[in-house]
């Protein structure tokens, strides 16, 4: 038995996680038509999402990294979100996608909003692979969205526990937590 199979129960499988993943591509290819898309992974939690996401999209593409934290560790928000590492560009007249790999209690997103839209992008939309309503403190309008999942603290495809756990290709539950 691998490492993570002992350790991770599945929730989704990653033939799941494709499919929609193609599926979130074609809607956005179609809704960006005749544009040039800039997507904005929000480290380090979307990356692999991201990445996959990029790759279901045909459009022109530019792709920007941007770091936030808002845990200290463990798994419950600070509720201070801080931008660790920043795009790399001028955002303004760009129409920007932020990728996110969990939308939880949305102090993250709605902080994110707040400081990209300060910029002047031409556009500015949400994709998040996961949704975790029961424990929202702030709404968040989202754009595109993944899957909604109760209320548990799940890791893979990106999402960590103390770190460990992104490279998992599926998204789970830990055992035993
Ligand atoms: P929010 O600000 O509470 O919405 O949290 C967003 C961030 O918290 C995500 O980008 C994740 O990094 C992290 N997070 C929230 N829920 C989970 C989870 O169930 N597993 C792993 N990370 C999580
Ligand atoms: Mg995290």
């Amino acid at each position: 038995m691998s490492f993570y199979d002992a350790q991770v129960e599945v929730m989704i499988d990653t033939a799941t996680l494709a499919a929609k993943v193609r599926e979130l591509g074609a809607q956005i290819t179609k809704d960006y038509q005749g544009k040039e898309l800039t997507l904005i992974a929000i480290m380090k939690g979307s990356l692999f999402f991201a990445m996959d996401l990029a790759r279901a999209i045909d459009l022109p593409l530019k792709v920007e990294v941007l770091g936030v934290t808002s845990y200290q560790g463990g798994t419950e928000t600070t509720g201070e979100v801080r931008i660790t590492s920043d795009v790399t560009k001028p955002m303004a007249g760009k129409h920007l996608l932020v990728v996110e790999d969990i939308i939880d209690t949305g102090l993250t997103m709605k902080f994110l909003l707040e400081n990209l839209g300060a910029r002047h992008p031409a556009s500015l939309k949400i994709c998040t692979l996961l949704e975790k309503p029961a424990r929202a403190r702030t709404k968040v309008p989202i754009d595109y969205k993944g899957f909604v999942i109760d209320d548990k603290f799940v890791v893979g495809y990106g999402l960590d526990f103390d770190e460990i756990y992104r490279n998992v290709p599926f998204i789970g539950v830990m055992k035993g937590k």
